[in-house]
């Protein structure tokens, strides 16, 4: 009998003291603050969007998603390996989802890309005659941006075109349609598109040299009479390196060509990379070093990813007359790209909401900026 009540009260206070605990350790969707809400006035919060959260698999997801954020891009629906697999054949299923999953929730679309050299459909490789490639750049274009216009708010036209050094990439593009493709998809862009906002998208072109390479674009489009409405920084960094000088010199460079400023991919990397960028095409060899955080992330390092956030976000609130949008590369840090890139299977930490969507220091930092 001692020893039953023993266990009664034993287990009551436990509840009790985890009921007074519980909320604060793991708060719900709805204690959370909300970061659109928080920045409403200032720019546009957005997120990229995967398979599993445009079906709504998860409703919880769904409802986090929804509060959290009123801009999205698709992480990789909207690519053309996935939309065009074929010469002749488009999939429009899960960008048609996105596109009632915005409508649903309140969430602008930023359509992600028109034009990239990356996941391109296979069938790409077997051409070879420089009239067929224009062919598909082309119809590519006008179906896609036609389909979805009035119903995605922007498009990435082109994404990733520059080298390091400023110079434009070989892609296949550039070899069989040459210098002028980049206004030319603006051009067709524009034509299908007249009502959608028209970006370049692009990762290290805060740095100077790619930053130069990126203005010239800029200044070529418009010198064309072709609309370019902003441009894109990905912002893929490294923790403890944000090029916070750079960032602030880009914004001012590029809003002085008369463009919008967005940062259209944010992430800080927190594991051993010795390069910066996101260049999906390198990759590293793993070593016992390369994933040393896999049971948790240490405080000074957690500290610093917090600090960086805050010090991004006190930049871009300085510059909100310029920045009109501030994208996250992931819902949380489970959905990161970053756990498998440039080695896979990696624990990695770059986003504000952890693995259970419950808010980090970072989130702390950058949402006490609004209080
Ligand atoms: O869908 C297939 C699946 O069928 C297959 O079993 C699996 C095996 O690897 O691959 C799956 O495709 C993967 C796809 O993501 C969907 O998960 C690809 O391998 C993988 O390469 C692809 O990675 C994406 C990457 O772009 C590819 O270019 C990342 O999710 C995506 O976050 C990343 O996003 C890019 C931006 O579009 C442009 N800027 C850089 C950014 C980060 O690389």
């Amino acid at each position: 009998m001692q020893l039953n009540r023993h266990v009664f009260t034993t287990s009551t206070a436990a509840l009790l003291l985890a009921t007074l605990i519980l909320p604060f350790k793991s708060a719900s969707a709805q204690t959370i603050p909300s970061l659109k809400d928080a920045f409403r006035k200032d720019f546009g919060i957005g997120t990229c969007l995967n398979n599993a959260q445009i079906d709504e698999r998860d409703p919880k997801t769904t409802e986090f998603i929804a509060r959290q954020f009123n801009m999205a891009t698709p992480e990789n629906i909207m690519k053309s390996a996935l939309l065009h697999p074929k010469w002749d054949t488009y999939n429009f299923e899960m960008a048609d989802k996105l596109v009632a999953f915005g409508k649903k929730h309140n969430i602008k679309i930023n359509g992600h890309t028109l034009v990239w050299h990356s996941q391109l459909p296979p069938f790409i490789r077997g051409i070879k005659s420089p009239d067929s490639i224009r062919t598909f750049f082309t119809d590519h274009i006008k179906t896609v941006a036609g389909r979805y216009e009035g119903k995605v708010f922007s498009w990435d036209v082109v994404n990733e075109a520059l080298n390091e050094d400023g110079s434009l990439r070989k892609s296949v593009f550039l070899q069989h349609l040459g210098d002028d493709y980049i206004t030319e998809a603006f051009r067709l862009a524009q034509q299908a598109a007249p009502k959608t906002e028209l970006y370049y998208n692009d990762y290290n072109n805060e740095q100077p040299k790619k930053r130069a390479g990126c203005i010239d674009i800029i200044k070529k489009i418009k010198a064309a009479g072709v609309r370019i409405d902003g441009v894109g920084i990905q912002g893929h960094w490294h923790v403890g390196k944000v090029p916070f000088a750079d960032i602030e010199e880009s914004i001012l460079q590029y809003a002085a060509l008369g463009v919008k400023v967005m940062f259209t991919e944010l992430d800080i990397e927190v594991l051993p990379r010795n390069f910066q960028g996101a260049d999906v095409g390198q990759r590293m060899t793993a070593n016992e070093q390369s994933n040393p955080y896999v049971n948790g992330l240490p405080d000074a390092v957690q500290q610093q990813l917090a600090a960086d956030y805050e010090n991004l976000f006190k930049l871009f609130l300085k510059h909100k007359d310029k920045v009109t949008r501030v994208t996250f590369w992931g819902v949380n840090d489970g959905d990161s790209w970053l756990n498998g890139w440039p080695i896979r299977g990696r624990t990695n930490y770059p986003l504000l909401f952890d693995r259970n969507n419950q808010p980090k220091p970072a989130f702390e930092k950058v949402i006490a900026l609004k209080k």
